[in-house]
């Protein structure tokens, strides 16, 4: 990629310092021994982020373009419903995997992370959890080859932290459900082929009167807002859902009427487990391109790698990520052993976003000026790592999750 980079012209002698491959962390992750399936899992990812993603990732950011060929490679891979049964056409792993899986692709690309990560967690999650046995059929096997994906929409131009104020409602007409109101933020909007759609059906209910459905894409009475123009993940789309008289069958209504609150709920409790594994793809990314760096650029005689300003940043660089690392596999093994794993799953969130945050921030001071242009990959891991604090629930939001939890375990 660099070599690539660098036929884009500039200052010879600044860019002889990146030539060649960046470094890499050949050895899969030191901090734990992985069982040898995720270790396995965890090459793949990584060959495929190396040959698939890192090659074309500043292209598709730079023209906001979805990456499609690579989408279909990824639902061939088994990458886009790994937690889903091989009865329903998934790869049928656990949620360790999909984290590890996660990190290597946004590691390579991090739009890609997000549009893996919504389809595995935030459309097929809920289906596979409280989606009755033909919706199963219908709603997710189509949806696990690349060919379709899908998108959650939860947030609205009035409300995104405070979920349970949604305003969109759904009115049973019939044999139809009639949806009407916009839906804000929608990640893979432009490229869905499906929606899992929270509306309220009892608005004096509150967050109780909220259910959730799902919703074909296209159909009539649902069009899409203008394509957002972001700061990052500019190869995944975001766009307003505006319904508007949409009629859906009865049958489309995912769990029981009222549920639709706790079902946004837990479908996020393991999202965020998603998103933390896409911010440390994104700070592993960052500080591979800072330790690459910080080895061939050359100041007062050596490189500066040798100085221990850079070194004690490294430090704090490693050390934030295995720590984030860490708390997103807990999150993520607690999940898979049935266990309860909200308040682990906003820590991890909110520690890996955090740290991703900190770590781009650091690999661009490591680069200095070559860590400002788009020549190299710092500036789109900084650009990148910024919304994992804010969508999936805000840093605050995680935070508020956390002392609820940890004062409900007090209390007793
Ligand atoms: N699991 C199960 N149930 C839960 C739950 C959980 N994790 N969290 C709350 N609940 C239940 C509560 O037990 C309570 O149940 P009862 O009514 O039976 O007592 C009910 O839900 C209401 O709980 P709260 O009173 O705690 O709810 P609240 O209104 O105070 O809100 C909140 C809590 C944590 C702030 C929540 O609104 C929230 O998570 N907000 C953030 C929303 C968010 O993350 N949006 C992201 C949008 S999606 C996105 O970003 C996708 C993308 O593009 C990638």
């Amino acid at each position: 990629m660099a070599a690539m980079l660098l036929a884009r012209g500039g200052s010879a002698a600044a860019r002889a310092l990146t030539f060649g491959c960046l470094r890499q962390l050949h050895t899969v992750y030191q901090t734990v021994e992985l069982p040898e399936t995720h270790q396995m899992l965890c090459r793949t990812c990584r060959d495929f982020a190396e040959k698939e993603l890192v090659p074309v990732a500043a292209q598709l950011d730079k023209e906001h373009r979805f990456p499609d060929e690579q989408v279909k490679k990824m639902g061939a891979l088994g990458l886009l419903a790994m937690d889903v049964p091989e009865e329903y056409k998934g790869a049928g792993l656990d949620y360790l995997a999909y984290s590890i899986a996660v990190e290597e692709i946004s590691r390579g690309c991090a739009s890609t992370g997000v549009i893996m990560s919504v389809n595995n967690s935030l459309y097929l999650g809920p289906i596979l959890k409280f989606g009755s046995e033909e919706q199963k059929h219908q709603w997710i096997a189509p949806f696990t080859s690349g060919d379709k994906i899908g998108c959650f929409a939860l947030s609205e131009p009035g409300n995104g932290s405070d979920a349970g104020a949604a305003s969109t409602v759904a009115r049973l007409d019939g044999n139809e459900w009639v949806l009407n109101g916009t839906k804000a933020w929608i990640t893979n909007a432009w490229d869905a082929s499906a929606v899992v759609v929270f509306a309220t059906t009892d608005k004096s209910q509150k967050h109780k009167g909220i259910s959730a459905f799902l919703v074909p894409m296209p159909t009539a009475g649902l069009s899409l807002g203008k394509k957002e123009d972001k700061l990052g993940i500019r190869a995944s789309s975001t766009a307003n859902l505006i319904f508007e008289d949409c009629r859906i069958p009865k049958a489309n209504l995912l769990g029981q009427q009222g549920m639709g609150f706790k079902i946004a709920m837990q479908t996020l409790d393991s999202g965020r487990i998603g998103i933390a594994s896409q911010a440390l793809g994104i700070a592993q990314g960052a500080l591979d391109c800072a330790v690459d760096y910080a080895e061939k650029r050359l100041a007062f005689g050596s490189p500066i790698s040798k100085l221990q300003a850079i070194q004690f940043k490294l430090a704090d660089m490693a050390l934030a990520l295995e720590s984030a690392r860490l708390l997103t596999w807990r999150a993520a093994m607690l999940k898979d052993s049935g266990k309860p794993y909200t308040k682990e799953a906003a820590m991890a969130k909110l520690a890996a976003s955090e740290a991703a945050t900190a770590i781009s921030h650091q690999a661009i001071q490591i680069l200095g000026g070559m860590g400002y242009v788009t020549e190299m990959p710092a500036e789109r891991h900084y650009r990148d790592a910024r919304i994992t604090e804010i969508y999936e629930g805000t840093s605050e939001i995680q935070r508020l999750v956390i002392a609820g939890q940890l004062l409900k375990e007090y209390r007793g």
